[in-house]
């Protein structure tokens, strides 16, 4: 496939993931022209945004079409399960992101946790289940508490429950079930062994059977400070994670992400994109909680902030399968990032309110916008729960904490609330 030198890109997605895809995009020698849909107001601010929703595949072809995009980089999973790329790609259009067959890795865990089975991929034992009784008589046969209950498909990062008692295994199996909580996604389910020891995610970029790994990164999932209540999409994140140091990261290249990638092509599955594993590092060593086939948000917002190669030249030699013998290089700065949330999130948050920004950003920082609009009067509002990512990169983490949190106080809007110990625990490591 050809590799154009001046590409129009289309960003597709409108979260802090995507702002930072576009800043990327936009800093690469490589780039002509770069549009997002449908964006978001600080998006808007740096490139041309068009009113298509994410999912909407045909809208989606018919701008790029129509805008003379040579590349495609899909940013969330919706639309690559939709089969966004694989209708790009029979219009000969470059797309960063895989087809539909291969975007199941994401859109269904049965289907992933068949592929590591049959693969010997390190992963939890599981069952899976289609009816009630079964899985029932499943769970009363174990006495080992807590068990994981997962709905098959997607659910917005809802759809796993660590049941801590036979009880609450069974109510999340009838949620699923029998009361169809889950619609569709849950249908289906897995139950799985519960896996003790330390979380950490991996992100690589795939082309067939060659691959990059990105700078590593934490995230934060929880809504509160110490890992505090309901899970969210993410509050903060910051690379490198040190947890994942040389030796171990050379191990789950070798246990993990080698053989993941070889597995998922073994199967004749084209992935072109970003490949996201979720590990856990078990006394055992580390097991595969569950893939993504798309960048994480917030891990983005630190991951392409740090790196010295040319994130849009890795997507384009991606998408036209020639990624082999491709080195990457690091920045040596620490990046944090603090994600700034709506009243309420992650339930119900308003929409609509006033944001106030600081006059100029310092030259180490960035704001990315993520749930922001602009309202009646051309004012800055927001309108989703994550509402903004404000990332710092500095020569250590405790630099980087220090200038993202002071600048998140230059930032109002009513209701605003953040988590106060993003990177605390790697900082609290590090002066030990
Ligand atoms: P997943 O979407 O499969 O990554 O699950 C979401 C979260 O649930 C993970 O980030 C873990 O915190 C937790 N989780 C999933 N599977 C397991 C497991 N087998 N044991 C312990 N925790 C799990
Ligand atoms: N931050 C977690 C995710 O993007 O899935």
């Amino acid at each position: 496939m050809t590799k154009p030198n001046s590409l129009n890109v289309l960003v597709v997605g409108g979260g802090g993931r995507e702002h930072t895809l576009v800043q990327a995009c936009l800093a690469s020698p490589l780039r002509n022209k770069v549009i997002a849909a449908p964006g978001n107001a600080g998006i808007a601010g740096i490139a041309p945004c068009f009113p298509v929703a994410a999912d909407d595949v045909d809208g989606m072809v018919k701008l790029a079409g129509d805008q003379a995009i040579d590349l495609v980089i899909v940013g969330p999973e919706v639309p690559l399960s939709l089969g966004l790329a694989d209708a790009l790609r029979e219009r000969n259009v470059l797309v960063y992101g895989p087809g539909r067959a291969a975007a199941r890795l994401e859109a269904s865990k049965i289907f992933t946790k068949d592929l590591l089975r049959k693969y010997g991929l390190p992963t939890a034992r599981s069952a899976t289940f289609t009816e009630p009784e079964p899985a029932l008589a499943y769970l009363n046969e174990r006495d080992t508490y807590p068990v994981v209950i997962k709905a098959d498909g997607l659910a917005a990062g809802k759809g796993v429950l660590i049941a801590r008692d036979a009880g609450e295994a069974e109510d999340a199996v009838r949620s699923c079930l029998e009361r169809k909580d889950f619609g569709e996604s849950g249908c289906s389910i897995l139950i799985e062994d519960h896996l003790s020891g330390d979380e950490a995610s991996l992100h690589l970029m795939v082309s067939g059977r060659d691959f990059v790994v990105l700078p590593t990164s934490q995230d934060h999932k929880r809504a509160g400070d110490n890992d505090t209540g309901p899970n969210t999409g993410g509050m903060g994140a910051y690379s490198p994670a040190e947890l994942l140091d040389s030796i171990l990261l050379e191990k789950v290249g070798q246990v993990i992400a080698r053989p993941a990638v070889e597995a998922i092509a073994s199967e004749g599955l084209d992935f072109r994109g970003t490949l996201y594993i979720g590990l856990m590092l078990t006394a055992d060593g580390p097991q595969i909680l569950e893939f993504n086939v798309r960048f994480g948000d917030p891990e983005t917002q630190v991951i392409l902030p740090r790196m010295r190669t040319d994130p849009l030249r890795l997507m384009r030699d991606c998408a036209a399968g020639e990624l082999a013998d491709t080195e990457i290089e690091e920045k040596p700065e620490a990046a944090l990032c603090v994600v700034l949330a709506a009243g309420g999130y992650p339930d119900t948050h308003p929409k609509g309110d006033t944001i106030t920004l600081p006059e100029g950003v310092p030259e180490n920082c960035h704001i990315f916008h993520a749930g922001t609009a602009l309202g009646a009067r051309g004012q800055l509002v927001t309108s989703g729960g994550r509402v903004l990512g404000v990332t710092a990169l500095a020569s250590t983490l405790t630099e980087a904490a220090r200038s993202a949190y002071s600048l998140c106080e230059e930032i109002r809007f009513d209701g605003m609330h953040y988590r106060r110990d993003i990177g605390k625990r790697q900082l609290s490591q590090q002066t030990n």
